[in-house]
């Protein structure tokens, strides 16, 4: 009999992984100028789920190849990611106080610092891809940098987030909503796929899957994200009820959260769905697709 996958075993292992990564990669905090560099090593050790590294492992191993090709890009991602929650905290932002269980990057560092932090995380993540990049990769990875990159900035999340910003205490249309959405956090999320396809190695239809898979939970995460921010506890480590005190805005807003529950649930289908081709070595990323919308924080 085979043995029902175990997603918080499989989730912790390479948490692990991932977290000895980026200690490695990351310029210790003891580097001049130790203050930024603490900055940075603040915010990337404070935890976090690690979910984006952890779909570009899943997506190689779906596709037969272990994390070993894909970590410098797995951990450049969680770079870029955590730049994008320190920014995202400042007071010209969303204003946050905790993050990660911790008080925000600013609140410990200044405002000066926080920005700073973020620049150099988003710069060290491009830097991490190019020089871990192997010559017989370099076309992968040149591929892999071109995609995060247009995922991470006025393309991707950097765009999501302003309009996020430019929607605050405005009525926007669901098709705004869910376009604003897309951005903000789906396409950081879809390039994670991408990326560990791209360096497993996969072909065109196993590419376009995948891709697609990353689509749904990449705007399922968001919904689950604006649903926990109303129902979340404790575990949820950050300000919950930000979204309502600035008039953000998000799926319960706009559609109420049965209705936002409802449509992440469906979006989960789809991507399950979209896996059809898939054998069993797909089992995580079917499992995180289903965790996306369960989790508690
Ligand atoms: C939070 O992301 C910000 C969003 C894009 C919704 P995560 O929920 O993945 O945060 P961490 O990395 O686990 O802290
Ligand atoms: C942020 O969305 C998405 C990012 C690109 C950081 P939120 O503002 O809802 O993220 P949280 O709830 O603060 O983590
Ligand atoms: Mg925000
Ligand atoms: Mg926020
Ligand atoms: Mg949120």
């Amino acid at each position: 009999m085979t043995q029902p996958f175990d997603l918080p075993a499989y989730l912790e292992t390479r948490r692990r992984v991932v977290d000895q990564a980026l200690r490695d990669f990351l310029p210790k905090a003891s580097e001049w100028p130790e203050r930024l560099h603490e900055a940075m090593n603040y915010s990337l050790n404070a935890g976090g789920k690690r979910l984006r590294p952890i779909l570009a492992i899943a997506a190689a191993e779906a596709l037969g190849k272990d994390y070993h090709a894909v970590l410098a890009a797995a951990c450049a991602l969680e770079m870029i990611h955590t730049y994008s929650l320190i920014h995202d905290d400042l007071p010209a932002m969303d204003d946050d106080d905790l993050r990660r269980g911790q008080p925000t990057n600013h609140k410990v560092f200044g405002e000066a610092i926080a920005i700073l932090a973020g620049d150099s995380l988003l710069t060290e993540a491009f830097f991490t891809i190019a020089e871990a990049a192997k010559p017989e990769q370099a076309a992968a990875a040149l591929e892999v940098i071109r995609r995060i990159a247009q995922a991470s900035g006025s393309r991707g999340m950097a765009g999501g987030q302003a309009v996020d910003l430019l929607s605050e205490k405005k009525k926007i249309s669901v098709a705004e909503l869910e376009r604003l959405h897309r951005h903000k956090t789906g396409k950081l999320i879809q390039v994670s796929i991408e990326a560990g396809a791209l360096l497993a190695g996969a072909d065109k239809r196993q590419f376009e899957s995948l891709s697609r898979f990353g689509e749904c939970i990449g705007l399922s995460f968001q919904i689950a994200d604006d649903v926990l921010d109303i129902e979340g506890g404790e575990e949820i480590g950050k300000d919950i009820g930000s979204d309502v005190a600035n008039e953000k805005a998000t799926y319960p807003a706009l559609l109420g959260l049965e209705e936002s529950k409802r449509l992440a649930h469906q979006l989960t289908e789809e991507a399950l769905g979209v896996l059809g081709d898939f054998d069993a070595k797909a089992d995580p990323l079917r499992e995180i697709a289903r965790y996306v919308v369960y989790r508690k924080n």
